[in-house]
């Protein structure tokens, strides 16, 4: 018997997992908030639906107890759970979205890990931790509470598996692009609240929408990542990461400096 536990299993990511998991024969706890979408996933074979919130400590102990209920024992974490957001970092009240990034998707990550820990090392398992395309490439503007957090995820996830290769435990990095979930939507509804709010930058808000609906245009489906989630837990030999659908456009532009790439924005900006 396999056993993995996944926050953001109810998530436009998370579910296509856990379904392929459930269908490959692995015990999963389906970690999330979102009771409906537990209760469905429950349903699947061999899934434990588990609501946490992974930004709350006593709720990820109690989560650690009823996993075990089923296993002392795990062969993988896989830390899926993300929020993201479009907004400014200096007009209309900035910080709680930063804040929230940062609870969410990096300190939540770090929690959960920390909480496991003692299960995947019994288990002689492996940590994956998602960061996204926004942690490597350079920086877009509005970004930036999303960004800082997942350059904080890259960071984090680096040490982490340089710390427990001493101990012959895996961590793997996940760095997708764009894919059709609620987060592209989230992103979309930043945007155009944004453009409403905004005291400075409807001209260059304006301009840089058809850049933005591009890279939304080329989201991938959720399943093509399901196969990479499945790759980086069921192959013997793991990557120590993973990329898939980043921005062919982005790419392009990450290979300029950085003083080019500020000039693009100011020229695309007038
Ligand atoms: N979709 C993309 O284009 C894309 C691109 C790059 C990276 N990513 C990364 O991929 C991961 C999954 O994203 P997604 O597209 O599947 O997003 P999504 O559809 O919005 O799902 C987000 C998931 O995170 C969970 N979550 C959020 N806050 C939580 C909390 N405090 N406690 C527990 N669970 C929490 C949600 O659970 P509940 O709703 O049950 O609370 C949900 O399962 C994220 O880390 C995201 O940054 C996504």
């Amino acid at each position: 018997m396999k056993y993995v536990l996944l926050t953001g299993s109810t998530g436009g990511l998370g579910t296509p997992c856990v379904e392929r998991l459930s269908k490959n024969g692995w015990t999963v706890f389906a970690v999330g908030t979102n009771r409906d979408k537990l209760k469905k996933l429950g349903e699947l074979p061999g899934v434990i639906p588990i609501g946490a919130d992974i930004t709350d400590t006593d709720s990820m102990y109690a989560a650690r107890r009823a996993v075990m209920e089923h296993t002392d024992r795990l062969d993988a974490v896989v830390n899926l759970a993300g929020v993201s957001f479009f907004h400014s970092l200096v007009e209309n009240d900035p910080l709680p979205c930063v804040e929230r990034a940062l609870a969410v998707n990096v300190l939540g990550t770090a929690r959960t890990n920390a909480v496991f820990f003692e299960l995947i090392e019994r288990g002689h398992g492996r940590i994956i931790n998602c960061s996204s395309s926004a942690g490597w490439m350079t920086a877009q503007p509005f970004a930036g509470a999303y960004i800082m957090s997942k350059r904080a995820v890259e960071g984090y996830n680096d040490s982490l598996r340089r710390e427990l290769a001493i101990l012959g435990i895996p961590v793997i990095k996940l760095q997708p692009g764009s894919f059709r979930t609620s987060i592209t939507g989230d992103v979309e509804h930043g945007y155009d609240e944004t453009l409403k709010q905004t005291k400075r930058y409807r001209a260059v808000l304006t301009k840089l929408k058809p850049l933005m609906d591009k890279t939304l245009r080329k989201s991938e489906h959720p399943d093509v990542f399901a196969d990479t989630v499945i790759k980086a837990l069921e192959t013997k030999h793991p990557k120590i990461q993973y990329r898939k659908n980043s921005s062919f456009l982005l790419r392009l532009l990450d290979l300029l400096p950085e003083t080019w790439i500020d000039r693009i924005y100011r020229i695309a900006s007038r």
